[in-house]
């Protein structure tokens, strides 16, 4: 059976989970709402319109649409003013060796990424020829947990969901992976990541043999 490897990006491949909360506490101060490390986790894998509607209700703040966009169009200012000094050295560890690694066995590479941010950072970092298809925010109209993204980024690498494998770093990637009948792997905190089929604390904790046990399995 043929595989495909699927990414998700933010907190996988690089660690702009950190700029994504930099860049809502600023907008979250502004509104005077508490907004912490903590309830960050909530935002993680989720589209830039639903997070401010998270923040918003975490504050119990009332808005019209018109501040909203505002709000929305400032977060993703203040975001791209952490990317512009981008390179390599943001991915996180062991990511690049496991991309060599899985292009040296020939196996389909996929991102599937709720961002709409996704393509500059995988040129920016350099990486961008390791994907043989690149599923965005911009592609999908159903947010993670919803499988969408990952559905597609499958059906174009010509793989069934069962013989694709996810890489996650959000709870709502874990389950969008596990609702689309893919095998899930949780990169982070086992505590927040539980219901994955596979936890690693990042790439480096991820042997060869494991891969190649993966590629090697037979499903129906
Ligand atoms: C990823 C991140 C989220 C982010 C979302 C949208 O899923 O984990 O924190 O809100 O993408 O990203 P964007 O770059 O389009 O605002
Ligand atoms: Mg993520």
């Amino acid at each position: 059976n043929k595989k495909a490897f699927i990414f998700d990006l933010d907190g996988v491949i690089v660690d702009t989970a950190r700029y994504h909360f930099l860049a809502w506490q600023k907008i979250a101060n502004e509104l005077n709402i508490d907004f912490t490390l903590e309830n960050n986790e909530l935002l993680k894998g989720v589209s830039r319109v639903r997070s401010l509607d998270i923040i918003l209700e975490l504050g119990k703040v009332e808005a019209s649409q018109e501040d909203k966009n505002r709000w929305l169009i400032q977060k993703n200012e203040e975001y791209l003013s952490y990317l512009v000094d981008m390179d390599q050295s943001e991915l996180l560890p062991g990511v690049l060796s496991m991309l060599h690694y899985l292009k040296e066995k020939n196996q389909p590479i996929a991102l599937g990424s709720a961002s709409k941010n996704a393509r500059p950072i995988l040129e920016k970092t350099g990486i961008r020829h390791y994907f043989d298809v690149v599923v965005d925010g911009n592609d999908v109209s159903n947010a993670k947990p919803d499988p969408e993204v990952f559905l597609i980024a499958a059906k174009l690498l010509d793989v069934s969901p069962e013989n694709a494998i996810v890489f996650e770093d959000s709870v709502a990637g874990v389950q969008a992976a596990n609702i689309g009948k893919m095998t899930s792997i949780g990169i982070g905190e086992e505590s927040v990541l539980f219901e994955a089929k596979y936890i690693f604390e990042d790439f480096t904790h991820i042997e060869e043999s494991f891969i190649e046990s993966l590629i090697n399995k037979k499903t129906n």
